[in-house]
């Protein structure tokens, strides 16, 4: 028997349960994994709530996308990974099929990377999400480039950090966006060369302060704010929106018309899914990782048995980058 988080219905953090179930064996394509650290994502908030892009299709529903553990064994046609390996699993699969809130999990072998070198497990489970999702807009998606402006929106938040030295590793000139100056410290000491809070200066004019207009957008919050995002954004310019964390509707602005913006929304399962888009990411992760530019930034970790505690935390916006819970 293992211990697994579940939900029996949507809601606030207190729904999840520590439960007990058998792992089945893996099947083809799979590997079952003993979990050793889980990344939390805020996604996994809004699925719980029911306001992720999918809801569980059935309950007791699990979650959790990214993870660090061993290698327990592999299914039918699985090769290249062994029982023992210290491994990290990659955000590419529904939850509804898979999910690594657990002590013992099956997951597609496809999703597995070996665990970066000198990474302990909390490190290796709280890496590849914000990394992947910061090199897929900003690079894949957007083409940023040296000398770019690139305004990077909730810049405190675990794909903020990474997003801030992807934008500094190509060149680009980084403006963090924070609501309060309590995060100020941390997006600078990421590489932000402009930080604007955006509470005390507002969002056209600090950014404008900083470097006239943005080239890039990255913006997990969408919503009504958009419309100011737009309007410090130079025209051919382009808004990558990764998340929804306003929940408000998003207004398509009309600078966006007059500028000639591309509005586009982003999910790094575009690039997961993809096998030459997914290897030049993580090849070019993984070499940031062994040269030492992209860090884990771990607020805080939790024990699995206080993942109520840990959701809480996750929804509070006080932590700067990934809360990780270790397991046992
Ligand atoms: N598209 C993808 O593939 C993908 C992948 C990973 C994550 N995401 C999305 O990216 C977002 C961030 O995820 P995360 O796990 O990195 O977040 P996180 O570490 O939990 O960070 C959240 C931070 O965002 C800022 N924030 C929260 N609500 C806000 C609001 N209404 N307006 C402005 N700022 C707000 C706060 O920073 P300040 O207090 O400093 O303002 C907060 O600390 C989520 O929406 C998540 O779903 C998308």
């Amino acid at each position: 028997m293992a211990r697994i988080v579940r939900f029996h219905e949507l809601g606030g953090p207190e729904v999840l349960r520590v439960e007990e179930y058998e792992p089945a064996a893996p099947g083809p394509g799979e590997v079952l994994v003993d979990v050793a650290a889980i990344g939390l994502n805020r996604a996994e908030a809004s699925y719980r709530r029911g306001r992720y892009f999918e809801q569980p299709r059935v309950f007791p529903a699990s979650l959790g996308y990214e993870a660090a553990g061993t290698v327990a064994a592999v299914g039918e046609g699985v090769t290249g990974i062994d029982p023992g390996a210290a491994v990290s699993v990659l955000p590419s699969f529904s939850m509804n099929d898979y999910a690594v809130y657990a002590e013992r999990t099956i997951v597609p072998a496809a999703s597995l990377v070996a665990l970066p070198e000198g990474f302990d497990a909390a490190a290796g489970a709280a890496v590849w999400m914000p990394y992947l999702t910061a090199f897929g807009g900003l690079v894949d998606v957007a083409g940023l480039g040296a000398g770019d402006p690139v305004v990077i929106t909730a810049a405190s938040s675990s794909v903020g950090l990474a997003a801030i030295r992807v934008a500094r590793q190509v060149g680009a000139v980084p403006v963090a966006l924070t609501r309060t100056a309590a995060k100020v410290d941390a997006v600078r000491a990421a590489g932000a060369e402009h930080v604007v809070v955006t509470d005390e200066v507002g969002v056209t004019a600090g950014i404008e302060a900083a470097v006239g207009a943005a080239r890039v957008v990255f913006d997990p919050v969408a919503g009504p704010g958009v419309a100011d995002l737009a309007a410090a954004t130079a025209p051919g310019g382009t808004l990558v929106i990764y998340g929804g964390l306003s929940g408000e509707p998003t207004p398509f602005p009309r600078s966006a018309l007059a500028n000639g913006l591309a509005l586009r929304g982003f999910l790094l399962f575009e690039i997961m899914g993809d096998p030459a888009r997914r290897a030049r990411a993580l090849d070019h992760i993984t070499e940031h990782v062994r040269r030492g530019d992209y860090p884990a930034a771990i607020d805080r970790t939790f024990g699995l048995a206080d993942i109520v505690a840990a959701h809480e935390y996750l929804e509070s916006n006080r932590q700067i980058g990934k809360i990780v819970v270790t397991v046992p």
